[in-house]
This record gives structure tokens, C-alpha cells and sequence, in this order.
């Protein structure tokens, strides 16, 4: 499905009726894709939506950096559209800082909000050098940029074992342009830290971490659940939980969504 954001074509997902919504918002390189498992799973509970985020799936992009707020903007945009006035939200890494861009923009219309594979943490220097040698490597050479950060996200006892699932991520980002790439990169390089945001939202909270995930380490989501008095979960793998350990993750999503 479409809508419009600021002139420019929006598209995603929605299954399922009924009084409670869903909001899923993916990752960096990722698109509503990736929820369909669970949007299958959930959809006889609850209401269902995915967008594609600014310049990720279907979805055009707008200028030359997404800030997290813009993206957080184009899905409030997607709910006055469907007229949701409340959701849950699940982010997934960089949907995850979405959605804590919206918690703090639209505070009323958020029900809970889970991390899976994210951090309200800003980027750390060093975390933003790296984002400036990546966008360096989008400029020369994007296919294999995306072709190397992709195959990175799993823990590596799984990149055998999901070689396949890895592959029809790696297509579907592909066609992202460059432009795009960097401009999601940028804005998650200048991205706010909202810990002390997280440490203070009065509605259900949690995180899901990845046992052995390279982009959100353990030790370091660990001290943020502690010093922010987040509940957390973690799963079996790196940092695409929804595929290297879906079962349990859907087991615990049954037990904690409201
Ligand atoms: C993502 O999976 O969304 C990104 O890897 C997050 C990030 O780079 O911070």
C-alpha cells in the first residue's frame, strides 16, 4: 500500500483489524519484509503495520541525509493516514532509533516500545569514524558494501546455516542507490542519544539483545538496560535475532506485547 510523505511515495504493510496496532519498523538495508513472519504470526491479535522507511523497500527517500526524526515523521504521516491513534512499536536496530525518535516527537500515540537489536545510545566517535570510512565505501563501490555489511549482521557460527536468508537480503537492498545508503548513514551518525529518554518513558519498555550481535555488543546493551532499568532479553545469535533465533524471539514478543 501507498501514502504520501512530503510529495514523495511511501509504501507498506498492513494485515489484520482490531482494536491494538503493531508498528514494525525495520533496519538499516532492510524493509517490511522482514516482518512478514510475524505479521503472519500476530495478525489474528492484533493489527499489523510496516513501513518501508525513507529510501529502504518501495519507499522513495527525501534529501541527502535521513534523520531519524524525518523517517519517525513519515510514519506518524502513515498513522493519520490509516487513523491509528495508539501502537506498540517494535524497532529492529536502526527502526529501533526510529522509534524512539517517535516516542519522544508523538509521546501519546505510543503504547510500549521494544528494542530488538538496538540502542538508545548516540554513536561513539570511534562508531562514527567507521560510519565515514562506510560512506566512503558506498561512494566507490555500493553492491559490495552492501554485500559486506550484510553478511557481517549474523553471528558467525550462523552464516553458513542462513546463507539463504543472507542472499534475499542481500537482493533486496541492491537496489537502494547510493544516495540512499549514505543518507541513512548519515543520519544515524548524528543521531541523538536518548538514553536518559528511554531511562524516563513512563510506558512498558524493553530490550532484545543478540547473544554474540557485532553491531550492538552485549556487555555494552546490558549496561544500558541496567542503568536505564530496562527488562532484558536475549537471544541466540547476532544481530538479526528475527532470523537466527525467531522461535524464541516470537515466544517472548507473545508474552510481553500488551
Ligand atoms: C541496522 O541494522 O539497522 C544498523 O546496522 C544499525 C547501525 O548501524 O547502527
Amino acid at each position: 500500500m501507498q501514502y504520501i510523505y512530503k510529495q514523495s511515495s511511501q509504501h507498506y504493510v498492513k494485515i489484520g483489524t482490531g482494536p491494538k496496532t503493531i508498528l514494525l519498523l525495520h533496519g538499516f538495508l532492510e524493509s517490511s519484509r522482514m516482518w512478514q513472519f510475524f505479521m503472519n504470526h500476530f495478525y489474528p491479535s492484533y493489527q499489523t503495520l510496516a513501513p518501508d522507511l525513507l529510501g529502504h523497500g518501495s519507499s522513495e527517500g527525501i534529501g541527502y541525509v535521513y534523520h531519524m526524526e524525518d523517517m519517525a515523521a513519515a510514519v506518524n504521516s502513515l498513522l493519520e493516514v490509516e487513523k491509528i491513534p495508539k501502537v506498540s512499536i517494535i524497532g529492529h536496530s536502526m527502526g529501533g532509533y526510529v522509534a524512539l525518535a517517535f516516542a519522544e516527537m508523538f509521546p501519546d500515540k505510543v503504547a510500549q516500545v521494544i528494542l530488538l537489536n538496538s540502542t538508545p545510545q548516540a554513536d561513539s566517535s570511534e562508531r562514527k569514524l567507521n560510519r565515514d570510512r562506510a560512506i566512503e565505501l558506498v561512494k566507490k563501490n555500493k553492491d559490495a558494501f552492501i554485500r559486506m555489511s550484510i553478511a557481517n549482521l549474523l553471528a558467525e557460527k550462523n552464516r553458513e546455516r542462513y546463507f539463504d536468508e543472507l542472499e534475499s537480503l542481500k537482493e533486496e537492498a541492491l537496489p537502494m542507490t547510493a544516495q540512499q545508503v549514505v543518507a541513512s548513514l548519515e543520519g544515524m551518525k548524528i543521531r541523538k542519544n536518548r538514553v536518559q529518554f528511554w531511562k524516563e518513558i513512563s510506558v512498558p519498555k524493553m530490550i532484545i539483545a543478540g547473544r554474540e550481535d557485532p553491531i550492538i555488543p552485549l556487555d555494552e546493551i546490558q549496561k544500558i538496560a541496567d542503568q536505564t532499568t530496562t527488562p532484558l532479553r536475549v537471544m541466540d545469535g547476532g544481530h538479526l535475532s528475527y532470523i537466527e533465533d525467531r522461535e524464541n524471539l516470537i515466544k517472548v514478543l507473545s508474552k510481553e506485547l500488551i
